[in-house]
């Protein structure tokens, strides 16, 4: 332990450069450093060393050691900052975000083309005055029915292919049922008449085709009133046709019909792929309705109707099976989003 000078001992401080320069984590750094600073580290050996020596010698010796353990703490302290940059730099890269990447779809959603129809319709029908009412799913046969003037064993209730629940309940097979319910609850808070309603949502039937589907929409109209006449019956579903489907020239035809509960009755059709397709029936309001309800029929008639929104919807759009609408093929449905 002769020769204690700093420029003896420099030896020390590159080679523990190199040592840490050497390190690719604080944890090596930390083992690198117990070779130098630790208990029993080169420095602290040296540090030990100075007992040895005379009173004379020793001050100069402890000055050289301590320079060099700063210049040993200063190496350290380089390597230190140097590694937790590169780990942060690291880190940010791998966690970086690609702005130019395309954004991930959240699949907006659309409307069903049929609640489209629907909307279009409440909204045409409400400009011209009417409101809308609904009426349950599952019916009575008394509402379905009886009060249309359907009795039992009545061979036009073989008109609908009915979904029952039980002897006295029914998947509604139409519309109509909610006049009865408007018509009573109207009388019975003395609201109407006159009274001015359309009516839509499901109907069921066993029934599956490319026009015919076992649940469907449609859409009910009743005017009641003192002088409703027939002509007032064609003016409404014309002008609403008309509307609906943005055409002056729309070619809907009446065609002599019979349901129980009009009389006269009609059925409509609308050309369509070179012929007609039927779209709705229609007639003036059936006195045995009024009966059931309590309508004097004596001083109030009515006119009825009843559309198909799937068939409306074809027809708007030109699709050709309606049984595409309850597919749910992404691929058909996102082309009215
Ligand atoms: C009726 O349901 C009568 N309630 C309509 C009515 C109301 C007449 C008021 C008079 C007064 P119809 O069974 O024809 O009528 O059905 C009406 C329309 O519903 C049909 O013209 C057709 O457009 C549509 N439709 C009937 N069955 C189906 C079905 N299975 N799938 C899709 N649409 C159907």
């Amino acid at each position: 332990m002769v020769n204690m000078t700093v420029q003896n001992m420099e030896h020390i401080i590159s080679e523990a450069t190199q040592d840490f320069g050497a390190c690719e984590t604080i944890q090596d750094l930390e083992q690198a450093k117990a070779r130098y600073l630790g208990k029993s580290g080169l420095l602290t050996e040296q540090l030990k060393g100075l007992g040895k020596l005379s009173a004379e010698e020793r001050p100069a010796a402890g000055a050289a050691i301590n320079v060099v353990k700063q210049g040993v703490e200063e190496a350290l302290r380089q390597r230190r900052e140097a590694i937790l940059h590169a780990e942060q730099a690291r880190q940010l890269e791998s966690e970086s975000i690609d702005v130019t990447m395309p954004a991930r779809n959240h699949g907006k959603g659309g409307l069903h083309p049929v609640t489209m129809t629907l909307n279009r319709l409440e909204q045409i029908f409400h400009s011209i005055g009417f409101a809308v009412a609904e009426g349950p799913e599952i019916e009575t046969d008394f509402y379905n029915f009886t009060a249309l003037n359907i009795p039992e064993d009545h061979p036009a209730r073989a008109m609908h292919d009915t979904f029952y629940i039980d002897d006295k309940h029914v998947l509604r097979t139409h519309t109509s049922p909610v006049q009865v319910h408007y018509m009573q609850n109207a009388l019975k808070d003395e609201s109407g008449p006159p009274l001015k309603i359309i009516a839509p949502g499901r109907v069921y039937r066993v029934d599956s085709d490319a026009t015919h589907s076992p649940m469907f929409h449609q859409v009910e109209g009743l005017w009641v009133d003192e002088d409703i006449s027939f002509a007032n019956l064609k003016g409404v579903v014309q002008d609403f046709l008309q509307r609906f489907f943005e055409r002056e020239d729309l070619e809907v035809r009446f065609r002599p019909s019979f349901f129980p509960f009009t009389e006269p009755s009609a059925e409509m059709d609308m050309s369509w792929n070179g012929g007609w397709l039927e779209i709705g029936g229609c007639g003036m309001v059936h006195p045995e309705v009024f009966r059931h309800v309590g309508i004097d029929s004596e001083k109030y008639r009515g006119f009825a109707f009843g559309l198909g929104v799937e068939r409306l919807t074809m027809l708007r759009y030109g699709v050709n099976d309606l049984r595409l609408f309850f597919n749910n093929d992404m691929r058909f449905l996102q082309q009215f989003g």
